[in-house]
This record gives structure tokens, sequence and C-alpha cells, in this order.
């Protein structure tokens, strides 16, 4: 790349006392300089004459980044593929130098090394050529838009990581989100890759890492909190767009981001954690560096995400149904009220759109799951009804209430279901249905809106599960969470050859690649404590499951 310098402006050379930087137009790129060196360079800047952008402008006269700052980093920040042209590319010691010299340092030595993109220049052809011929995940669709996929460095990079990765898993660096944590590498005690078949139904693996593992008590205070906020809120963002894939590597470093037991000090430390690529990475970095994410403030102010989110709220439409909303011209909730085409359970979520929205004390589940209680007892001694979901895990607010139904005789659940609903209609407890009967094998599931009696009461989601008792521990365990440690559990089950769901702990699993080729063979699993027993896991009481 040949490099035209501009040419300096005839003031750049004054000698005058103190304004050494007349005619300087300077921009800062922030990342990786530290605030209050921040504040001093703004500051003498000022006082030497030096005007601060705060962008690359057209006339913008120098650059400066961080000594330890590599071009190709920079490149990524400033969302270009090459450094820009026409300009000085300094480090910061270029400018501390000037001021403790209060004079205009020679630039030579400060330059920023921009050989990088020379070579890459030579080695465009070859690269592009090899993503063609041997992968497609170079060509990824971006939708954030940030950096175009036919970027030399980036896809070359996701043709080697994928070449690399046997079972397909693609750290391509212009995906946030597809990566691997501790649970998915090294912890498997090598008895054969994931790609052949497991035949094993009790390979060795050392469980003490697993998040299911640990005790979500003993996890430190989050001293990475500014950061994990913003970055839920784009999870949100993500979701409420159609962006599952997104959100989920946004999940992942989060989770890693609150393991880590300090405030995160350098764009590489974000970079190293499990699952962050390096465009996550650099988002880690801005917040950390500037206590803002320039692109969830986008969001924030775009109508359309805000309206995709307001409508994404609304119980049974998803991402896509926001979007058509919103591409038919929908823009409030009354709009959808008066003008949109809404299925039963919509209606139902746009009339209690507040409500449902709204996280209830556990105090109030509590109460819910009393009624439900006394209800399934009136109709059926010796019931067993327990709320599940964050109330077992002991949380101070509940989304919803998920009630676990069933019969330790393992056969008199089955009447149960239609008969507790149509009593709790009856006494005015449940108030809208949603969803009245879903089968799932030998569950029966009910998804509604229920209220209790008295007055200045709201309406609250309620799940009502009614499963068979031999069914009853593992659906224990998954109704009662989190996902998080329900996601861990059943990864850690398939790496020991075996399967678990809400229905059965399944031993002798195999499976080609991710396929399943035998279910295996259920094993008797009374109680919890057998379930978590039999994967390795310790148990642990439900609110240290809260991961
Ligand atoms: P939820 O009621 O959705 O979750 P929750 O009770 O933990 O939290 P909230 O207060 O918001 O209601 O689901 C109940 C349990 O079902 C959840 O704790 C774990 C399990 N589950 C999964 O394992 N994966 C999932 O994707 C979902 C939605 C739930
Ligand atoms: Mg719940």
């Amino acid at each position: 790349m040949t490099s035209k310098k501009r040419k300096l402006p005839e003031s750049f050379h004054v000698t005058e006392p103190n304004k050494f930087l007349l005619g300087c137009k300077i921009y800062i790129l922030k990342a990786s300089i530290e605030k209050m060196r921040l504040q001093i360079f703004t500051s003498q800047l000022q006082k030497y004459g030096g005007i601060q952008h705060e962008q690359l402008e057209s006339d913008t006269t120098h650059l400066v980044v961080d000594d330890k700052m590599e071009a190709e980093r920079m490149c990524r920040i400033l969302k270009v593929d090459k450094p820009p042209e026409n300009i000085e590319i300094l480090k910061t010691s270029w400018l501390s130098s000037c001021f403790k010299s209060k004079d205009m340092v020679p630039t030579k030595g400060f330059e920023l090394d921009l050989s990088v993109f020379a070579k890459k220049d030579l080695m465009e052809d070859e690269d592009t050529k090899m993503i063609k011929d041997g992968d497609s995940s170079g060509s990824k669709s971006n939708t954030e838009g940030e950096i175009k996929p036919a970027k030399v460095g980036v896809m070359f990079r996701a043709y080697k990581k994928t070449k690399m990765d046997p079972e397909g898993y693609n750290d391509d660096p212009d995906s946030d989100y597809m990566a691997s944590d501790h649970e998915e590498e090294g912890n498997v005690s090598a008895m054969g890759s994931d790609t052949t078949p497991q035949t094993s139904p009790c390979k060795t693996i050392q469980t003490s890492s697993w998040v299911c593992a640990q005790s979500s008590k003993n996890t430190l205070p989050n001293s990475n909190k500014h950061i994990t906020d913003k970055l839920e809120e784009m999870v949100k963002t993500y979701e409420s767009t159609s962006d599952k894939w997104r959100a989920y590597g946004y999940q992942k470093a989060i989770q890693a981001l609150r393991r880590l037991p300090r405030p995160i000090s350098s764009w590489q430390e974000a970079k190293d954690l499990p699952g962050v690529g390096t465009r996550l990475a650099d988002k880690i970095w801005e917040i950390a560096e500037s206590g803002e994410l320039r692109k969830l403030n986008e969001f924030r102010s775009s109508d359309e995400v805000k309206v995709m989110e307001m409508f994404g709220n609304v119980w049974g439409a998803g991402a896509h149904t926001s979007r058509t909303w919103y591409q038919q011209g929908f823009r409030t909730l009354d709009d959808l009220r008066t003008k949109a085409n809404l299925t039963h359970q919509q209606k139902i979520g746009l009339k209690h759109y507040d409500d449902i929205l709204e996280r209830m004390p556990r105090v109030e589940a509590g109460e819910i799951e009393a009624v439900v209680r006394t209800a399934a007892e009136s109709l059926l001694p010796g019931v067993i009804a327990q709320a599940c979901g964050s109330y077992r895990r002991k949380k101070t607010t509940c989304g919803d209430v998920d009630v676990l139904v069933t019969h330790p005789d393992g056969k008199s659940h089955r009447g149960i279901f239609g008969k507790l609903l149509t009593k709790l209609r009856d006494q005015g407890f449940l108030t809208d249905d949603l969803v009245t009967s879903e089968d799932d094998g030998n569950q029966k599931k009910y998804l509604g809106v229920c209220k209790l009696p008295g007055e200045n009461r709201r309406h609250r989601r309620l799940d009502i599960i009614v499963v068979p008792y031999d069914e009853y521990a593992c659906a224990l365990v998954y109704f009662t969470g989190s996902a998080h440690f329900n996601r861990s559990l059943r990864h850690l089950a398939k790496k020991k050859g075996m399967s678990l769901s809400e229905h059965s702990l399944n031993v002798g699993v195999v499976r080609n690649g991710s396929e399943k080729v035998f279910e295996g063979t259920p094993v008797p699993t009374p109680t919890e404590e057998s379930v978590l027993e039999k994967l390795g896991v310790p148990y642990r009481p439900p609110e240290e499951r809260d991961h």
C-alpha cells in the first residue's frame, strides 16, 4: 500500500510559544487508552492550539492510536478495510513526547506499523480462492452490517478456524455468536471425538468445571456488571429481531464475563474469553473503555427496533410476526388492537400486555402455587403440585409460575389434567387459556393466565404440567432450571453417551455426529438426586442452580 501523506499546513511549523499544534486536527482512537490519559490529551491539545476531532473527518491531519494498537484491529474499530490514507497514523507516545517537549516532535519512529496490509494486498487473491474452493463460512451474512463479509483477513481466519475444528463450530470473527465455551472443549478425557459414534455409556469426563457441577452461589460478585448489563440489552434486542444466534453468542459472553473474578482489563482479555470473537471483544472493550456501546445506542434510538421490541412482547408474537406488523405500518399496540389480524393468543397477550410483562413478587407466585395445589388435592388426595422454575430457585421475582403435577401411585395423575383446569376455571382463577393442552409424550401442558382473588390483583402467567411419576424427577430437574443449568446438564449427558430430557435420562445413546442413531435406554431415576448422580454431578439445592 502506498501512503500518500497530507502536506503539512503552513502553520504547522510555526514556533509560536505554547501553540505548536496550531493547524493540527487530531482524532484520537480511544480504544485501549486509559480514560485519565484521554482527558489529559484533550486538555493539552486545546492548550497547545490543536483541534480534536470526535471522529475521522476528511480534513483530519493525524490519527492517534494506543501504542500497542495493531493496524488490523484499528481498522476493525474504525470499520474500514484498510488504514485511512492521506493521514498520519501515530502512536500516543508521539503526542506525549510533543507535550513533554512543548514542541512538534518529528513523527518518525512513532508511526503505526501498517506493513501487514502491504502483505495482505499480496495475499488477497490467494485467500479468496481458498475460501471459494474449500469453505462457504466466510460468506456468512452480516446482519449488523459493520464489517463486510468479503474482508480478506476475516475470511482467511474463518477459513483456518473451520478447517481446524472437526465439529464445524465456526469461530468466525465476523460472527460474534458461534463459538464453543469451556464445556464444549477440553473437558472430555479423550475417548474418541464427537464425530465418531458414541457407544460407550460412560465416558470418563471431568465434570468439576462444568456449570451444572458448580453452585451458582459460589459465583463471585459480577465485576463486569456495567458491561454485562449492556450486553443483556443487546440480547433482548437481538431476540426481538429474530437474531437468535447472535443473542445466544452474547449470552455466552455474558456468562463468561460473569465468571471473571475481576474487571476486564484489556481487549485481548475479552477476546480470550470462551465464545468471544473479535467483534464481540471490540464491543466489550468499547463498553469497558467508554461506558457506552454505540451499537446499543443506535438500537435504542431506532424506531424500528423499539416498535419491534414492543410488539415482540405480545404473548404469541415472535420476531417474524413483529416484523410483519411493522412492515404493515403498525406502530402502536392500539394499531394492533384495531387493525392487525390477531391470533387468539395474541389477543390475550395484548389484553394483558402490561401484566404479563411485569415480573411478580415471589410471595405472589407462592400464593398461585397454593391455589393450584389446593384445587388438585381436593380432586386427588396425595397429589404433588410443586411450583418449579424461578420460584423453586428462590428468586425474588418470577416471570410466571410453572406448576408441576404428579401422583406417587404412578397412575392416577392420568385423569387430573382436565378436571383441575375445569375446577380452576370454575372458581374464576384461570381467566384466559393460551394453550389448553399440549401433549408431550406422557406429559400434558397447560399455558394460561390466572388472577388471584381480591382487589388490585394482576393477571399472571401460569403453566401447569402434569407428568407420570416415573418422569417426575427428570421433569423436576428440567422445569426447575435454570435454562443455562439445563443446557449444561444436557451437554454433559451427551458427552457421556447419554441423553437427558424432561422425560428421562437415557444411557447407551449412539450418535453419529449430532444425529442420534440409537435413542438408548431410559434408566430409573426416582429422585432428582439420582438424575444428577448418574450424570456425575453433585446434588445442589435449586437456589444453587440459578446460573
Ligand atoms: P421459564 O418459566 O421460562 O423460566 P424461569 O421460571 O426460570 O424464569 P421466569 O421467572 O422468567 O419464569 O421456564 C421454566 C424452566 O423451564 C426454566 O427454569 C428451565 C426450563 N427451560 C429450559 O430449560 N429451556 C428453555 O428454553 C426454557 C424457556 C425453559
Ligand atoms: Mg417461570
